[in-house]
């Protein structure tokens, strides 16, 4: 083990930290913690709508996007409903219906991708919310825009469907759905985008969605006043301004995410090209992977073993900066 502090690379974090004018924000008001925040996040709304050309009525903003899933789940699916998603996909759509005993059916990927098709013959008359994760984690892939609005037509609009986008800044294939243009179309369909990963603030936990103003409203109704933290807010409206550091960080990632998977796939791993600030590796048995996941982590560095997510033979690898790639290649080069 090396002496210094391990590498995460475990829950794809920003490794390029956050904004330098989102950190003057927190900055600037962290003397002031004794003070409530905002009742309801009312100027992150507004600047959220403003970036996107909606109406701040179009917008809920949540303590993390998994506090907006939380409470889609806990407003539209009652206890003889169903939601569906995907097998292997994230972990917080199947763990919060189980906390609130609700049935959630999983659909099989193609090939790693969250084919909408796949979810056809599985709605009933009680599928009442569609999560897909787009990218998906943990395989980094994503479906494009023709196959989200063939699924989008092909379904009751009274389903709700939730594209979940926390890791949308990072994409740089154009296929790529436009989905607030389907937003307009297709009033079901709800957007959700976080601040967590290439913004940066994870440790802050804000999230946001852009929705029809009826769901938003409902949501926004039951929401709990001051849920977003005295400091969140003005550094997400912070994080907001900094372009640049948004676009350094996408096009790093780019580069490094191009290294990685084609090291990776030199060495003979098995992978395939991603979409996010991470990469998909798998392997034949959960000997082989606790192999390389130790070797990794006695060179100081932390990736997910995706074990804990029910999925024995892989792991996740958050993409890290130029230095760190290179020492997990050359680690696992040996
Ligand atoms: C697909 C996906 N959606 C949502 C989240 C949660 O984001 P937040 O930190 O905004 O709750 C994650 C976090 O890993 C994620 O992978």
């Amino acid at each position: 083990m090396t002496d210094t502090k391990p590498i995460r690379l475990s829950a794809n974090e920003n490794c390029y930290g956050c904004s330098p004018l989102a950190l003057d924000a927190i900055q600037k008001k962290y003397k002031d913690v004794h003070l409530y925040p905002d009742v309801f996040p009312n100027s992150l709304k507004g600047k959220l709508a403003e970036k996107f050309g909606v109406s701040a009525d179009n917008i809920v903003v949540g303590a993390g996007s998994v506090k907006i899933i939380d409470e889609l789940i806990r407003t539209y699916v009652g206890l003889e409903d169903e939601i569906l998603t995907f097998e292997k996909s994230f972990i917080a759509y199947s763990q919060l219906a189980g906390f609130y005993k609700l049935k959630c059916i999983l659909a099989p990927l193609n090939d790693y991708r969250c084919l909408p098709g796949n979810l056809l013959p599985l709605i009933t008359d009680k599928t009442k919310l569609i999560f897909i994760a787009n990218p998906n984690n943990p395989t980094g892939t994503i479906i494009n825009h023709a196959e989200l609005e063939a699924f989008l037509k092909s379904i009751s609009n009274k389903i709700i469907v939730v594209i979940d986008e926390a890791y949308g800044e990072y994409i740089t294939d154009f296929s790529f759905p436009k989905s607030l243009e389907l937003q307009k179309q297709y009033p079901n369909l709800v957007v959700l985008r976080s601040f967590s990963k290439i913004y940066g603030l994870a440790g802050l936990r804000i999230g946001y969605g852009i929705m029809e103003e009826k769901i938003a409203s409902v949501l926004n109704a039951n929401q709990v006043p001051y849920s977003l933290s005295y400091l969140s807010s003005d550094a997400a409206i912070a994080a907001l301004i900094d372009k640049l550091f948004v676009c350094n960080s996408a096009r790093a990632n780019a580069e490094q995410r191009d290294y990685l998977y084609s090291e990776l796939t030199n060495l003979g791993f098995k992978t395939i090209p991603t979409q996010a600030n991470f990469i998909y590796v798998w392997f034949d048995n959960d000997v082989e992977k606790q192999r390389i996941y130790d070797l990794l982590l006695k060179n100081g560095i932390v990736i997910c073993d995706l074990k804990v997510f029910g999925q024995e033979k892989s792991v996740r690898i958050t993409i890290g900066d130029k230095e760190t790639n290179q020492r997990i290649v050359s680690t696992l080069s040996k």
